[in-house]
C-alpha cells in the first residue's frame, strides 16, 4: 500500500493579508513534488483569500471549527460554513486547542465527527506532553486520544489524516528524533490494526509535527511510517518548499 505523502502548513495565529499572499504565491510558483499533497492551515480571516489564491493547487484548511451546524455559539464557525466557503480541510484537536482552550478528547471527537458529517477532510492531532513522555506514558496517551477518534470517524478514515505532534517538540526546536517519531507512528499503526482495522492501519496517513525544518525533513520522511508533516513555524518561511520536497 502506498500512502500519498501529505504536508500540512499550520500558520496558527500568524500573517496579515500581505504575508498570506506572499506565502501562497511562493508555493504556487515553486517546483513542488507532484507526489505530495499540500494543505495550508490558515487563520479563519484569511480562508477566502487563501482559497482564491491557491486556485485549487493547494489544499486549504481551517484551524478549528465547532461541533454542530448552527446556533447560539458566538464566535464559532461551523463545518457547514467552511464547506459553503469552499474550504475542504480542517485541523482539529491541535495541542494548543487541547491545552490552552481545554478541549477534551470527547470534544475533539465530536468536532471530528461533525466535520466528517459535513464532508470536510480532517487533520486530527494527537500527542503527549514532555511530562507524559518522561513518565513513560506516550503510548498510553496517544492511544487514549486516538481511541476517542475511532468511534467518531467510523468508516470515514479515508477522509482523515492523523498528525502525531509531541507537545514537547512543538515550537521548541526540539524535534523528535527520526527513531522516536517512527516508534510512535509504528505503534499507532499497530494499535489501529487491532482497534480500527488492518486496512485502516495500513492506509491511514500519519503526519509527524513538531519543529520540522528543511534540515531534518529528509531523515524524518525516510521513516516507513511517517507519511508527511504538519509544520508550524517553518510553514511561514520559504524553507517550507524544501520540506514539501523532502522526498526528492
Ligand atoms: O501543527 C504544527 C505545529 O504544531 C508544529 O509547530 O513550529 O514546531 O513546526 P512547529
Amino acid at each position: 500500500m502506498t500512502r500519498k505523502f501529505v504536508v500540512g502548513g499550520n500558520w496558527k495565529m500568524n500573517g496579515d493579508q500581505g504575508q498570506a499572499k506572499q506565502i501562497i504565491e511562493t508555493l504556487k510558483s515553486a517546483q513542488l513534488d507532484p507526489n505530495v499533497e499540500v494543505v495550508i492551515g490558515v487563520p479563519a480571516i484569511h480562508l477566502f483569500l487563501a482559497k482564491e489564491l491557491a486556485a485549487g493547487k493547494l489544499g486549504i484548511a481551517a484551524q478549528n471549527c465547532w461541533k454542530v451546524a448552527k446556533g447560539a455559539f458566538t464566535g464559532e464557525i461551523s463545518p457547514a460554513m467552511l464547506k459553503d466557503a469552499g474550504i475542504e480541510w480542517v485541523i482539529l484537536g491541535h495541542s494548543e486547542r487541547r491545552t490552552i482552550f481545554k478541549e477534551s478528547d470527547e470534544l475533539v471527537a465530536e468536532k471530528v465527527s461533525h466535520a466528517l458529517d459535513e464532508g470536510l477532510k480532517v487533520i486530527a492531532c494527537i500527542g503527549e506532553t514532555l511530562e507524559e513522555r518522561e513518565a513513560g506514558k506516550t503510548e498510553e496517551v496517544v492511544f487514549r486520544q486516538t481511541k476517542a477518534l475511532v468511534a467518531a470517524i467510523g468508516s470515514r478514515w479515508s477522509q482523515v489524516v492523523l498528525a502525531y505532534e509531541p507537545v514537547w517538540a512543538i515550537g521548541t526546536g526540539k524535534t523528535a528524533s527520526p527513531q522516536q517519531a517512527q516508534d510512535v507512528h509504528a505503534s499507532l499503526r499497530n494499535w489501529l490494526s487491532s482497534n480500527a482495522s488492518p486496512d485502516v492501519a495500513e492506509s491511514v496517513r500519519i503526519q509527524y509535527g513538531g519543529s520540522v525544518t528543511a534540515t531534518n525533513a529528509k531523515e524524518l520522511a525516510a521513516c516507513p511510517d511517517i507519511d508527511g508533516f504538519l509544520v508550524g513555524g517553518a510553514s511561514l518561511k520559504p524553507e517550507f518548499v524544501d520540506i514539501v520536497n523532502a522526498n526528492l
